[in-house]
């Protein structure tokens, strides 16, 4: 970002109470984008020291829960919780935290230590954005949005692909008030495809009944996968060619 832009947002955090000017990125995203919503759930990871809190909360006015490494001090009826979003056991506090319902929004923030070798930095940022993708795909509703930050470089069009295999839709953003910041890249995933397969995937499928245009439909936990051409009874090797919010479609491999 040029520097009397920094200064800007910078000055304009401070006089509208905000603790990072990031405040005015989510809140930038969240206009063009609409991810918040009153009454939403959201988590945010790599919370510190707490401008996306104070934004999530003013959209929702719901249930929001911030995590990073370091403490966050205290925001009215916001949940914080220190512990590094890239260990696994870091999802039972967030569970915990969120509650019975799951989450409508998940957001993420986090950033590595610059260490000012580029392909380390770029590296280390690809690692906490999967980080938070793999806690999305386990707290988020079926249909709910994701945003999350990483820093440009070879590995970011993989991780793109990624966030889109989960979701309906997903696109990279560079909201203004981070432009000019070459390096720093948003990317929104919108329409959960909360599923246990995923696009790609092969696996072996007992066809349990049929469906309303003659496909066969098998069940992975409850999700029902309609398979091209199988008939009642028939065990056989599915290949997963999409994955919607509700179902998914798959073809016999052989
Ligand atoms: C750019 S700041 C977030 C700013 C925040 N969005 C705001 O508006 O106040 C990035 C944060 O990511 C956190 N972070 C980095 N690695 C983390 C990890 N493994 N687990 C949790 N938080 C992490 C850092 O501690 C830092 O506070």
């Amino acid at each position: 970002m040029a520097r009397n832009q920094k200064d800007h947002f910078y000055k304009k955090a401070k006089a509208e109470g905000y603790r990072a000017r990031s405040a005015y990125k989510l809140q930038q995203v969240n206009q063009k984008f609409r991810l918040i919503k009153k009454g939403n759930s959201v988590l945010d990871l790599g919370a510190a020291p707490g401008g996306w809190l104070q934004v999530a909360k003013e959209l929702s006015k719901g249930r929001v829960v911030g995590v990073d490494l370091v403490e966050i001090d205290p925001i009215d009826d916001v949940t914080t919780i220190r512990a590094d979003i890239t260990v696994p056991e870091t999802l039972n506090l967030i569970k915990d935290a969120l509650g019975e319902a799951d989450a409508d929004v998940v957001i993420c923030d986090a950033a590595p230590n610059l260490s000012g070798n580029w392909t380390l930095d770029h590296a280390r940022s690809i690692d906490l954005a999967r980080s938070a993708l793999a806690v999305a795909g386990e707290v988020l509703r079926p249909g709910g949005s994701f945003l999350v930050k990483v820093f440009q470089g070879e590995s970011f069009k993989e991780y793109l692909s990624e966030v889109k295999s989960r979701f309906r839709t997903a696109r990279a953003h560079s909201p203004a008030a981070s432009r000019k910041a070459s390096a720093e890249m948003y990317i929104v995933g919108q329409g959960f495809l909360k599923a246990p397969v995923a696009v790609g995937e092969e696996i072996e499928l007992e066809i349990v009944g049929k469906g309303r245009s003659g496909d066969g439909v098998a069940k992975v936990k409850g999700f029902k996968i309609f398979v091209r051409g199988a008939g009642q009874g028939e065990t056989l090797q599915v290949r997963i060619t999409s994955v919607r919010p509700g179902h998914a479609t798959g073809e016999p491999t052989a």
